[in-house]
Protein backbone atom coordinates (compact mmCIF):
# COMPACT_ATOMS: atom_id res chain seq x y z
CA UNK A 1 0.00 0.00 0.00
CA UNK A 2 1.37 3.23 -0.77
CA UNK A 3 1.40 5.56 2.10
CA UNK A 4 2.43 9.51 2.49
CA UNK A 5 5.64 8.31 3.71
CA UNK A 6 7.05 5.33 2.06
CA UNK A 7 6.55 7.59 -1.27
CA UNK A 8 8.18 10.97 0.41
CA UNK A 9 11.23 8.23 1.56
CA UNK A 10 11.61 6.63 -1.86
CA UNK A 11 12.07 9.82 -3.49
CA UNK A 12 14.54 10.84 -1.06
CA UNK A 13 16.25 7.84 -1.66
CA UNK A 14 16.34 9.14 -5.81
CA UNK A 15 13.85 6.78 -7.27
CA UNK A 16 11.59 6.94 -10.22
CA UNK A 17 7.92 7.20 -8.72
CA UNK A 18 4.88 5.15 -9.89
CA UNK A 19 1.99 6.01 -11.57
CA UNK A 20 0.70 5.15 -8.82
CA UNK A 21 2.18 7.13 -6.31
CA UNK A 22 2.35 10.50 -8.67
CA UNK A 23 -1.65 9.66 -8.55
CA UNK A 24 -2.17 8.93 -4.65
CA UNK A 25 -0.23 12.15 -3.97
CA UNK A 26 -2.52 14.43 -6.20
CA UNK A 27 -5.55 12.53 -4.62
CA UNK A 28 -4.32 13.24 -1.29
CA UNK A 29 -4.03 17.34 -2.00
CA UNK A 30 -7.19 16.99 -3.32
CA UNK A 31 -9.08 15.16 -0.47
CA UNK A 32 -6.83 16.59 2.41
CA UNK A 33 -5.94 13.36 3.27
CA UNK A 34 -2.10 14.08 2.41
CA UNK A 35 -0.93 16.83 5.20
CA UNK A 36 0.35 20.34 3.96
CA UNK A 37 3.88 19.74 6.00
CA UNK A 38 3.74 16.02 3.72
CA UNK A 39 2.86 17.74 0.54
CA UNK A 40 5.45 20.65 0.91
CA UNK A 41 8.18 17.68 1.53
CA UNK A 42 6.86 16.15 -1.74
CA UNK A 43 6.67 19.50 -3.95
CA UNK A 44 10.72 20.36 -2.21
CA UNK A 45 11.80 16.84 -3.34
CA UNK A 46 10.24 17.63 -6.69
CA UNK A 47 11.91 20.96 -7.26
CA UNK A 48 15.46 19.42 -5.89
CA UNK A 49 15.61 16.01 -7.96
CA UNK A 50 13.12 17.23 -10.84
CA UNK A 51 10.23 14.98 -11.99
CA UNK A 52 11.26 12.97 -15.58
CA UNK A 53 8.91 13.12 -18.50
CA UNK A 54 6.47 9.61 -17.28
CA UNK A 55 6.54 11.66 -13.75
CA UNK A 56 5.44 14.81 -14.85
CA UNK A 57 3.07 13.22 -17.11
CA UNK A 58 1.46 11.58 -14.53
CA UNK A 59 1.28 14.53 -12.37
CA UNK A 60 -0.48 16.48 -15.22
CA UNK A 61 -2.84 13.79 -15.97
CA UNK A 62 -4.04 13.21 -11.90
CA UNK A 63 -4.84 16.84 -11.56
CA UNK A 64 -6.76 17.45 -14.58
CA UNK A 65 -8.38 14.51 -13.19
CA UNK A 66 -8.90 15.92 -10.08
CA UNK A 67 -11.24 18.08 -11.43
CA UNK A 68 -14.12 19.38 -14.32
CA UNK A 69 -13.06 18.36 -17.96
CA UNK A 70 -14.71 20.37 -20.80
CA UNK A 71 -13.77 18.67 -23.36
CA UNK A 72 -14.98 21.45 -25.69
CA UNK A 73 -13.35 19.73 -28.67
CA UNK A 74 -15.12 16.92 -28.66
CA UNK A 75 -18.17 18.92 -28.22
CA UNK A 76 -17.79 22.06 -30.40
CA UNK A 77 -15.00 20.32 -33.06
CA UNK A 78 -11.89 21.63 -33.89
CA UNK A 79 -10.01 24.58 -32.24
CA UNK A 80 -6.87 26.16 -30.68
CA UNK A 81 -6.67 27.06 -26.66
CA UNK A 82 -3.66 29.54 -25.82
CA UNK A 83 -1.19 30.16 -23.16
CA UNK A 84 1.05 33.50 -22.56
CA UNK A 85 3.49 32.58 -19.61
CA UNK A 86 3.01 36.20 -18.53
CA UNK A 87 4.77 39.36 -20.18
CA UNK A 88 4.44 43.35 -19.56
CA UNK A 89 2.39 45.12 -22.28
CA UNK A 90 1.91 42.05 -23.90
CA UNK A 91 -1.70 42.17 -25.48
CA UNK A 92 -0.84 38.80 -27.80
CA UNK A 93 -4.21 36.83 -26.15
CA UNK A 94 -6.30 40.03 -26.76
CA UNK A 95 -5.62 39.81 -30.30
CA UNK A 96 -4.85 36.91 -31.15
CA UNK A 97 -8.59 35.11 -30.37
CA UNK A 98 -10.52 37.37 -32.37
CA UNK A 99 -7.65 37.55 -35.47
CA UNK A 100 -8.13 33.89 -35.25
CA UNK A 101 -12.00 33.87 -35.17
CA UNK A 102 -12.00 35.97 -37.91
CA UNK A 103 -9.77 33.96 -39.90
CA UNK A 104 -12.00 31.09 -39.30
CA UNK A 105 -10.04 28.93 -36.41
CA UNK A 106 -12.14 28.72 -33.51
CA UNK A 107 -10.35 29.26 -29.97
CA UNK A 108 -11.29 29.30 -26.86
CA UNK A 109 -9.13 30.03 -23.42
CA UNK A 110 -9.72 30.37 -19.62
CA UNK A 111 -7.47 33.05 -18.78
CA UNK A 112 -5.77 34.07 -15.29
CA UNK A 113 -5.19 37.17 -13.08
CA UNK A 114 -2.12 39.04 -12.64
CA UNK A 115 0.92 37.34 -11.39
CA UNK A 116 3.75 39.07 -9.98
CA UNK A 117 5.73 41.30 -12.60
CA UNK A 118 3.61 39.94 -15.68
CA UNK A 119 -0.36 41.40 -16.52
CA UNK A 120 -3.38 38.72 -16.30
CA UNK A 121 -5.60 38.72 -19.60
CA UNK A 122 -8.69 38.45 -17.04
CA UNK A 123 -7.59 41.70 -15.63
CA UNK A 124 -7.18 43.88 -18.24
CA UNK A 125 -10.66 42.55 -20.09
CA UNK A 126 -12.40 43.53 -16.73
CA UNK A 127 -11.52 47.14 -16.94
CA UNK A 128 -14.29 46.83 -19.94
CA UNK A 129 -17.24 48.13 -18.39
CA UNK A 130 -20.26 46.10 -17.61
CA UNK A 131 -17.98 42.55 -18.99
CA UNK A 132 -18.26 39.62 -16.68
CA UNK A 133 -15.80 37.20 -16.80
CA UNK A 134 -17.11 33.85 -15.29
CA UNK A 135 -17.51 31.34 -17.91
CA UNK A 136 -18.84 27.93 -17.38
CA UNK A 137 -18.78 24.72 -20.19
CA UNK A 138 -22.14 25.59 -21.50
CA UNK A 139 -21.30 29.29 -22.03
CA UNK A 140 -17.98 28.59 -23.64
CA UNK A 141 -20.00 25.97 -26.33
CA UNK A 142 -22.48 29.39 -26.67
CA UNK A 143 -20.06 31.74 -27.23
CA UNK A 144 -17.79 29.40 -29.94
CA UNK A 145 -20.92 29.01 -31.50
CA UNK A 146 -21.84 32.38 -31.99
CA UNK A 147 -18.25 33.82 -32.37
CA UNK A 148 -15.71 31.46 -32.82
CA UNK A 149 -14.19 32.33 -30.02
CA UNK A 150 -14.51 32.73 -25.92
CA UNK A 151 -12.59 33.70 -23.14
CA UNK A 152 -13.27 33.70 -19.05
CA UNK A 153 -12.25 32.91 -15.75
CA UNK A 154 -13.67 29.21 -15.06
CA UNK A 155 -16.23 28.53 -12.80
CA UNK A 156 -16.31 25.50 -10.65
CA UNK A 157 -14.21 23.01 -10.45
CA UNK A 158 -11.29 22.89 -12.52
CA UNK A 159 -7.82 20.99 -11.19
CA UNK A 160 -8.52 21.17 -7.87
CA UNK A 161 -5.48 19.37 -6.69
CA UNK A 162 -3.50 22.67 -8.49
CA UNK A 163 -4.97 25.61 -6.23
CA UNK A 164 -3.92 23.91 -3.55
CA UNK A 165 -0.39 22.88 -4.61
CA UNK A 166 0.38 25.90 -5.98
CA UNK A 167 -0.75 27.88 -3.09
CA UNK A 168 1.64 25.20 -0.81
CA UNK A 169 4.41 25.96 -3.82
CA UNK A 170 3.84 29.39 -3.00
CA UNK A 171 4.80 29.18 0.85
CA UNK A 172 7.60 26.49 0.03
CA UNK A 173 9.88 28.45 -2.65
CA UNK A 174 8.89 25.65 -5.17
CA UNK A 175 6.71 28.08 -7.88
CA UNK A 176 10.10 27.94 -10.34
CA UNK A 177 10.15 24.07 -10.59
CA UNK A 178 9.91 23.19 -14.11
CA UNK A 179 7.98 20.13 -14.02
CA UNK A 180 5.71 21.69 -11.21
CA UNK A 181 5.04 24.72 -13.55
CA UNK A 182 4.39 22.61 -16.36
CA UNK A 183 1.76 19.92 -14.80
CA UNK A 184 -0.13 23.49 -12.87
CA UNK A 185 0.15 25.01 -16.41
CA UNK A 186 -1.32 22.01 -18.33
CA UNK A 187 -3.49 20.20 -15.73
CA UNK A 188 -5.96 23.73 -16.47
CA UNK A 189 -5.27 23.58 -20.10
CA UNK A 190 -6.11 20.12 -20.79
CA UNK A 191 -9.43 20.97 -18.77
CA UNK A 192 -10.50 22.83 -21.48
CA UNK A 193 -10.21 20.35 -24.35
CA UNK A 194 -8.89 22.21 -27.35
CA UNK A 195 -7.59 20.22 -30.27
CA UNK A 196 -4.22 22.08 -29.98
CA UNK A 197 -2.46 24.54 -27.72
CA UNK A 198 -0.02 27.20 -28.58
CA UNK A 199 2.24 28.69 -26.00
CA UNK A 200 3.64 32.25 -25.85
CA UNK A 201 6.47 31.60 -24.00
CA UNK A 202 8.61 34.98 -22.34
CA UNK A 203 12.33 35.20 -22.60
CA UNK A 204 14.13 37.59 -21.19
CA UNK A 205 14.38 39.79 -17.80
CA UNK A 206 10.60 40.40 -17.87
CA UNK A 207 9.84 36.83 -18.36
CA UNK A 208 9.05 33.94 -16.23
CA UNK A 209 12.50 32.49 -16.26
CA UNK A 210 14.87 35.64 -16.76
CA UNK A 211 17.28 32.83 -17.42
CA UNK A 212 17.50 31.57 -21.19
CA UNK A 213 18.29 27.82 -20.76
CA UNK A 214 15.61 27.76 -18.26
CA UNK A 215 12.89 29.30 -20.86
CA UNK A 216 14.20 26.84 -23.38
CA UNK A 217 13.25 23.87 -21.03
CA UNK A 218 10.18 25.55 -19.96
CA UNK A 219 9.13 25.91 -23.39
CA UNK A 220 9.97 22.36 -24.86
CA UNK A 221 8.59 20.35 -21.54
CA UNK A 222 5.38 22.63 -22.13
CA UNK A 223 5.39 21.45 -25.70
CA UNK A 224 6.10 17.72 -25.10
CA UNK A 225 3.86 16.94 -21.93
CA UNK A 226 0.94 18.31 -23.33
CA UNK A 227 2.05 16.09 -26.28
CA UNK A 228 2.47 12.75 -24.30
CA UNK A 229 -1.37 13.73 -22.51
CA UNK A 230 -2.69 13.25 -25.83
CA UNK A 231 -3.30 17.18 -27.37
CA UNK A 232 -0.70 18.55 -29.80
CA UNK A 233 0.67 21.69 -29.02
CA UNK A 234 3.52 23.96 -30.05
CA UNK A 235 5.33 27.10 -29.03
CA UNK A 236 6.78 30.81 -30.35
CA UNK A 237 9.82 31.99 -27.93
CA UNK A 238 9.26 35.24 -27.79
CA UNK A 239 11.15 38.30 -26.15
CA UNK A 240 10.43 39.72 -22.94
CA UNK A 241 13.67 41.65 -22.63
CA UNK A 242 11.20 45.04 -22.67
CA UNK A 243 7.46 45.98 -23.33
CA UNK A 244 6.12 44.26 -26.22
CA UNK A 245 3.53 46.88 -27.14
CA UNK A 246 3.09 50.82 -26.67
CA UNK A 247 1.15 50.49 -23.38
CA UNK A 248 1.48 48.89 -19.92
CA UNK A 249 -1.92 49.02 -18.21
CA UNK A 250 -5.62 47.60 -17.75
CA UNK A 251 -7.81 49.91 -19.80
CA UNK A 252 -5.04 51.18 -21.82
CA UNK A 253 -4.13 47.42 -23.51
CA UNK A 254 -7.63 46.44 -24.07
CA UNK A 255 -7.10 50.30 -26.09
CA UNK A 256 -4.07 49.47 -27.87
CA UNK A 257 -5.69 46.04 -28.79
CA UNK A 258 -8.81 47.80 -30.61
CA UNK A 259 -6.20 50.07 -31.93
CA UNK A 260 -3.77 47.51 -33.22
CA UNK A 261 -6.89 45.72 -34.62
CA UNK A 262 -8.12 49.04 -36.50
CA UNK A 263 -4.88 48.68 -38.12
CA UNK A 264 -2.78 50.83 -35.82
CA UNK A 265 -0.12 48.14 -34.18
CA UNK A 266 3.22 48.13 -33.46
CA UNK A 267 5.15 45.94 -35.84
CA UNK A 268 7.04 44.01 -32.68
CA UNK A 269 3.78 42.74 -31.70
CA UNK A 270 2.16 42.19 -35.13
CA UNK A 271 5.48 39.71 -35.40
CA UNK A 272 4.21 37.74 -32.14
CA UNK A 273 0.50 37.80 -33.43
CA UNK A 274 1.30 36.14 -36.73
CA UNK A 275 3.72 33.45 -35.26
CA UNK A 276 1.30 32.76 -32.63
CA UNK A 277 -1.83 32.60 -35.01
CA UNK A 278 0.84 30.97 -37.75
CA UNK A 279 1.26 27.87 -35.34
CA UNK A 280 -2.33 27.82 -33.13
CA UNK A 281 -3.66 27.41 -36.97
CA UNK A 282 -1.41 24.72 -38.28
CA UNK A 283 -2.49 22.91 -35.12
CA UNK A 284 -5.95 22.13 -36.57
CA UNK A 285 -4.99 21.92 -40.28
CA UNK A 286 -5.67 25.79 -41.10
CA UNK A 287 -2.97 27.82 -42.84
CA UNK A 288 -3.36 32.06 -41.13
CA UNK A 289 -0.61 33.93 -43.12
CA UNK A 290 0.15 37.44 -42.24
CA UNK A 291 -1.72 38.32 -45.41
CA UNK A 292 -4.35 36.89 -44.24
CA UNK A 293 -4.00 38.55 -40.88
CA UNK A 294 -3.72 41.82 -42.78
CA UNK A 295 -7.31 41.21 -44.65
CA UNK A 296 -9.12 40.71 -41.09
CA UNK A 297 -7.66 43.73 -39.66
CA UNK A 298 -8.52 45.86 -43.26
CA UNK A 299 -12.22 44.96 -43.22
CA UNK A 300 -12.63 45.30 -39.71
CA UNK A 301 -13.72 41.84 -38.81
CA UNK A 302 -11.19 40.80 -36.43
CA UNK A 303 -11.75 44.26 -34.25
CA UNK A 304 -15.63 43.23 -34.71
CA UNK A 305 -14.88 39.80 -33.40
CA UNK A 306 -13.62 41.06 -30.10
CA UNK A 307 -16.82 44.11 -29.65
CA UNK A 308 -19.20 40.96 -30.38
CA UNK A 309 -17.67 39.47 -27.96
CA UNK A 310 -17.31 42.26 -25.40
CA UNK A 311 -21.07 42.64 -26.02
CA UNK A 312 -22.13 39.04 -25.37
CA UNK A 313 -20.16 39.24 -21.78
CA UNK A 314 -21.84 42.36 -21.20
CA UNK A 315 -20.12 45.16 -21.85
CA UNK A 316 -21.59 48.51 -21.57
CA UNK A 317 -23.02 50.37 -25.08
CA UNK A 318 -20.27 52.69 -25.97
CA UNK A 319 -17.71 50.91 -24.00
CA UNK A 320 -14.98 51.56 -26.56
CA UNK A 321 -14.97 54.89 -25.11
CA UNK A 322 -14.76 54.20 -22.04
CA UNK A 323 -11.39 53.17 -21.69
CA UNK A 324 -9.76 55.80 -19.90
CA UNK A 325 -6.40 56.80 -18.44
CA UNK A 326 -6.01 58.33 -15.26
CA UNK A 327 -5.29 61.91 -15.41
CA UNK A 328 -2.37 62.95 -13.46
CA UNK A 329 0.51 62.39 -15.91
CA UNK A 330 4.45 62.45 -15.57
CA UNK A 331 7.33 62.13 -18.16
CA UNK A 332 9.98 60.27 -18.07
CA UNK A 333 13.15 61.58 -20.39
CA UNK A 334 16.12 60.47 -21.31
CA UNK A 335 19.02 61.93 -18.87
CA UNK A 336 21.51 61.97 -21.60
CA UNK A 337 22.49 60.97 -25.74
CA UNK A 338 23.29 57.25 -26.36
CA UNK A 339 21.45 54.07 -27.28
CA UNK A 340 18.84 52.38 -25.47
CA UNK A 341 20.88 49.53 -24.30
CA UNK A 342 19.05 47.49 -21.84
CA UNK A 343 15.69 47.65 -20.13
CA UNK A 344 14.82 45.76 -16.51
CA UNK A 345 11.14 44.93 -17.55
CA UNK A 346 10.43 43.35 -15.11
CA UNK A 347 11.04 45.99 -12.42
CA UNK A 348 8.91 48.32 -14.89
CA UNK A 349 5.91 45.50 -14.54
CA UNK A 350 6.55 45.48 -10.29
CA UNK A 351 6.37 48.60 -10.85
CA UNK A 352 3.23 49.09 -12.56
CA UNK A 353 1.92 46.51 -10.51
CA UNK A 354 1.89 48.07 -7.63
CA UNK A 355 1.02 51.57 -9.14
CA UNK A 356 -2.21 50.11 -10.08
CA UNK A 357 -2.90 48.58 -6.77
CA UNK A 358 -2.90 51.81 -4.99
CA UNK A 359 -4.03 50.76 -1.55
CA UNK A 360 -1.94 47.37 -2.17
CA UNK A 361 -5.22 45.16 -1.79
CA UNK A 362 -3.93 42.47 -4.73
CA UNK A 363 -7.78 42.22 -5.60
CA UNK A 364 -8.35 45.69 -6.51
CA UNK A 365 -6.70 47.09 -9.36
CA UNK A 366 -7.33 51.11 -10.83
CA UNK A 367 -7.81 50.01 -14.71
CA UNK A 368 -6.91 53.47 -15.34
CA UNK A 369 -3.36 53.55 -14.47
CA UNK A 370 -1.43 53.29 -16.94
CA UNK A 371 1.91 53.52 -18.68
CA UNK A 372 3.11 54.58 -21.75
CA UNK A 373 6.16 53.44 -23.51
CA UNK A 374 7.10 53.85 -26.93
CA UNK A 375 11.17 53.79 -27.27
CA UNK A 376 12.68 50.40 -28.54
CA UNK A 377 16.28 48.60 -27.54
CA UNK A 378 18.60 49.38 -29.32
CA UNK A 379 17.30 52.49 -31.12
CA UNK A 380 19.16 56.20 -30.66
CA UNK A 381 17.48 59.08 -28.39
CA UNK A 382 18.32 62.36 -27.52
CA UNK A 383 19.06 63.92 -23.70
CA UNK A 384 15.50 65.32 -22.79
CA UNK A 385 13.66 63.36 -25.00
CA UNK A 386 10.29 61.39 -23.90
CA UNK A 387 10.79 57.86 -23.13
CA UNK A 388 7.86 57.17 -21.32
CA UNK A 389 4.79 58.48 -20.13
CA UNK A 390 3.22 57.58 -16.54
CA UNK A 391 -0.53 58.09 -15.53
CA UNK A 392 -1.85 57.69 -11.85
CA UNK A 393 -4.84 59.15 -9.65
CA UNK A 394 -1.69 61.15 -7.53
CA UNK A 395 2.20 60.66 -6.51
CA UNK A 396 2.89 59.80 -10.09
CA UNK A 397 6.97 60.47 -9.00
CA UNK A 398 7.17 56.45 -7.63
CA UNK A 399 6.24 55.09 -10.79
CA UNK A 400 7.93 57.72 -12.46
CA UNK A 401 11.10 57.44 -11.22
CA UNK A 402 11.17 53.67 -10.76
CA UNK A 403 10.42 53.54 -14.82
CA UNK A 404 13.26 56.06 -15.07
CA UNK A 405 15.55 53.84 -13.23
CA UNK A 406 14.75 50.76 -15.27
CA UNK A 407 15.96 52.27 -18.58
CA UNK A 408 19.71 52.16 -19.49
CA UNK A 409 21.06 54.55 -21.94
CA UNK A 410 24.30 53.71 -23.41
CA UNK A 411 25.93 51.68 -26.21
CA UNK A 412 24.39 50.80 -29.30
CA UNK A 413 23.53 47.18 -28.74
CA UNK A 414 21.60 44.77 -31.36
CA UNK A 415 18.49 44.87 -30.57
CA UNK A 416 17.09 41.26 -30.05
CA UNK A 417 14.32 39.88 -32.42
CA UNK A 418 10.99 39.54 -31.58
CA UNK A 419 10.43 36.14 -32.30
CA UNK A 420 12.93 33.78 -31.42
CA UNK A 421 13.73 30.91 -33.89
N1 LIG B 1 0.97 29.68 -13.91
C1 LIG B 1 0.37 28.61 -13.39
O1 LIG B 1 -0.82 28.41 -13.55
N2 LIG B 1 1.09 27.73 -12.69
C2 LIG B 1 2.40 27.90 -12.49
O2 LIG B 1 3.01 27.07 -11.84
C3 LIG B 1 3.03 29.03 -13.02
C4 LIG B 1 2.29 29.90 -13.74
CA1 LIG C 1 -15.13 46.55 -14.63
Amino acid sequence: MVTPYGILNRMRRGRTLTRDEVWSVVAGAADGSWTDVQLGAFLMAAAMRGLDPDETRELTLAMLESGDRWALAAEFGPLVDKHSTGGVGDTVSLIVLPVLAACGVSAAKLTGRSLGHSGGTADKLESIPGVRLDLDRAGALDLLDRFGMAIGIATGGIAPADRRLYGLRDRTSTVSSIPLVVGSILSKKLALGASGIVFDVKTGNGGFFPDVEDTRSLASSLVSISAACGTPADCVLSDMNQPLGRWVGHAAEVREALDFLAGDGDPRLFEVVAAVCRKASRLVGAATAQKDIEAVIATGAARQKLIDWADAQGAEPGWTDALDLAPVEAVVTAAGSGFLEAVDCRRIGNAFADACRPDRNPNRIDHAVALRYDVRLGQKVERGQELARVYVRRDPERLRSEVAAAIVIGERIKAPPAVAE
